[in-house]
């Protein structure tokens, strides 16, 4: 028996009395572990945009024996505005849309997703309660770490790879790959999360994707209406998107450097990626990449970075590319 979209965001849903710096799940009839009892927020984590909002809080125990220090129970919170404040924008929908593709990318057990655990709101906001991740986002893992090597962009690569694939057979497109969306779980060896589902979108049969969302640095060429070698406007994408974005961030592990921001600048250069488009077949020259790579490694970043997504591989063909052949493991 399959259920319908509604019943798959309800299934998360939790009855939640919420005051300030605390949360009580008062219904206990909820199995899942992590949305029951009492949560208090300990610490804040950083957000990008002033819509949303991510806390950590820890469950409250019983306090049986002062000297016995319990293990303390964390989940992150992300917390979106669920009214209206732009006339234009929906605000409800697209949380909806958002919760819908977690909890569809959550099916698998085994998925390199972030664990949702349970949803709820109150009048202004809604809040979706996970798993924490203890090593924050690969934004910041890249920035405070030396340069880590392709053998570890690798791993990372294929995991985020196997986390795309299974997106693509439930015809799921994430549409905001990048950075700090990829949660790191644990360092040694490398576990990575894939986070932030807010702009992703379930493909249902007859309607393709031709909306603009992401985050520029990382957005493919076709989602943002550029033309194809054969100058026709691309008007609908496919989950190539993501493909792209990856790409992006592999140039970025491996090199610490964006693809497209001028050296030394945060900001975007779209004058660096329309220069990169002109350019552009399969075989393209990055030259950051230039002895830091392997050859297999930097054709691979490459084909990623394909202008036409039809010279993207998919998920599944990039995980059997020579790249990631004859590889013995990593550590
Ligand atoms: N489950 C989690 N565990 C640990 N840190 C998280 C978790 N979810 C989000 N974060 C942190 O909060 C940041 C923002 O979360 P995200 O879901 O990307 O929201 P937004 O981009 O809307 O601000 C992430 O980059 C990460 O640093
Ligand atoms: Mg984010």
């Amino acid at each position: 028996m399959s259920l319908s979209p509604e019943e798959q965001v309800n299934m998360y849903r939790v009855d939640s009395e919420v005051s300030d710096d605390m949360v009580r799940h008062p219904n206990p009839g909820i199995t899942v572990p992590g949305c029951q009892g009492i949560w208090r927020t300990t610490g804040r984590l950083d957000s990008e945009h002033g819509d949303s909002e991510v806390v950590v809080q820890c469950l409250e125990l019983p306090q049986e024996n002062p000297r016995l220090q319990p293990p303390r129970i964390l989940r992150a919170v992300k917390r979106l505005r669920t009214q209206k404040i732009y006339p234009a924008v929906d605000n409800k929908v697209t949380i909806a849309r958002g919760l819908l593709c977690l909890a569809k990318a959550n099916v698998s057990e085994t998925i390199a997703v972030v664990r949702m655990l349970c949803w709820y709101e109150d009048a202004t906001f809604t809040y979706i309660a996970m798993e924490y991740c203890a090593y924050g986002n690969l934004r910041d893992w890249i920035a405070a770490s030396p340069l880590q090597g392709e053998a570890w962009a690798r791993e990372v690569a294929r995991q985020i790879l196997s986390v795309l694939a299974e997106l693509a057979t439930a015809q799921l497109a994430h549409r905001n790959i990048k950075p700090s969306n990829i949660l790191i779980a644990s360092a040694m060896p490398i576990r990575i999360k894939v986070a932030d589902f807010h702009n992703a979108k379930w493909m249902t049969e007859g309607t393709g994707l031709g909306t603009q969302v992401g985050t520029l640095a990382y957005v493919a060429p076709e989602m943002r209406g550029n033309l194809d070698q054969d100058h026709k406007v691309f008007k609908r994408y496919d989950t190539k998107v993501d493909m792209w974005s990856l790409g992006v961030v592999l140039h970025e592990i491996l090199t610490k450097k964006h693809p497209f921001r001028e050296p030394g600048r945060s900001r975007f250069s779209e004058l660096r990626y329309q220069m990169f488009l002109q350019n552009n077949g399969c075989s393209v020259s990055l030259d950051a990449l230039d002895g830091m790579v392997s050859p297999y490694g930097m054709s691979f970043v490459a084909c990623m970075l394909a202008r036409n997504a039809a010279f993207r591989l998919t998920p599944a063909e990039a995980l059997n590319d020579q790249w990631f052949r004859n590889v013995i493991g990593y550590m």
